[in-house]
């Protein structure tokens, strides 16, 4: 049976607006990036988990992998913090840590796992990974949550506003930069012939 990949893209279409920045250090090189991927993975309201999926082409990802913790924050949509927000966004989401240095650019504070943790976001929720699910292209990683805090009292950042505001060049910049990574996943999920 032929699948209707219209209509399976329009259901996961938009189901997770909020970007998250995820840090992490590895070997002292601390390093991030952007995330439409992340959730709540606990019942448990007094022992709380996260998820996210990194893809196997980000650095961040073997980091994560071999460190086992990242931070995972939430941007501020509040008028006054949305420049910082879309700057974290741009440096995180915009180049790779394998062509140098990003977590310099933004200001941060060590985290109890010694993970950065970027204090221009909206909050945060540091993490000890405790399970994760290998599937090809990416790795599906579920933290326990060891620290959290909530700087701002304003909205979260969704994707949908953040898009509208990002700059066109950086847009183009970002698109041309997702085309290697996606190359990259169909040749993971497919064999090299993909
Ligand atoms: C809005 C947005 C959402 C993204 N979502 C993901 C994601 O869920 N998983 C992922 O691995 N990369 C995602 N990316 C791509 C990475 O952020 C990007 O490739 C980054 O430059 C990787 O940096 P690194 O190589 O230093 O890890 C997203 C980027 C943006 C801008």
């Amino acid at each position: 049976m032929t699948v209707d990949n219209d209509a399976a893209n329009r259901v996961l279409a938009g189901l997770r607006p909020f970007p998250v920045a995820i840090t992490t250090i590895d070997g002292g090189f601390a390093n991030g990036l952007m995330s439409l991927s992340a959730g709540a993975a606990s019942i448990i309201p007094e022992a709380p988990r996260a998820t996210i999926s990194l893809t196997k082409y980000n650095k961040t990802h073997d980091m994560v992998l071999n460190s086992g913790i990242f931070v995972m924050h939430m941007l501020s949509a509040a008028d006054e913090d949305v420049e910082a927000s879309l700057e974290i966004l741009m440096t995180l989401g915009g180049s790779s840590g394998r062509d140098g240095d990003k977590m310099s650019k933004l200001r941060t504070k060590t985290g109890v796992t010694g993970a950065p943790i970027l204090l221009d976001a909206h909050s945060y929720v540091e993490c000890r990974v405790s399970g994760s699910l290998d599937v090809q292209e990416s790795t599906i990683f579920v933290g326990d949550i060891v620290a959290a805090e909530v700087f701002s009292e304003g909205q979260r950042l969704r994707i949908g506003e953040a898009w509208g505001k990002l700059p066109a060049d950086w847009v183009a910049q970002y698109d041309a930069n997702h085309e290697p990574q996606l190359a990259n996943a169909r040749a993971r999920r497919f064999g090299e012939q993909a």
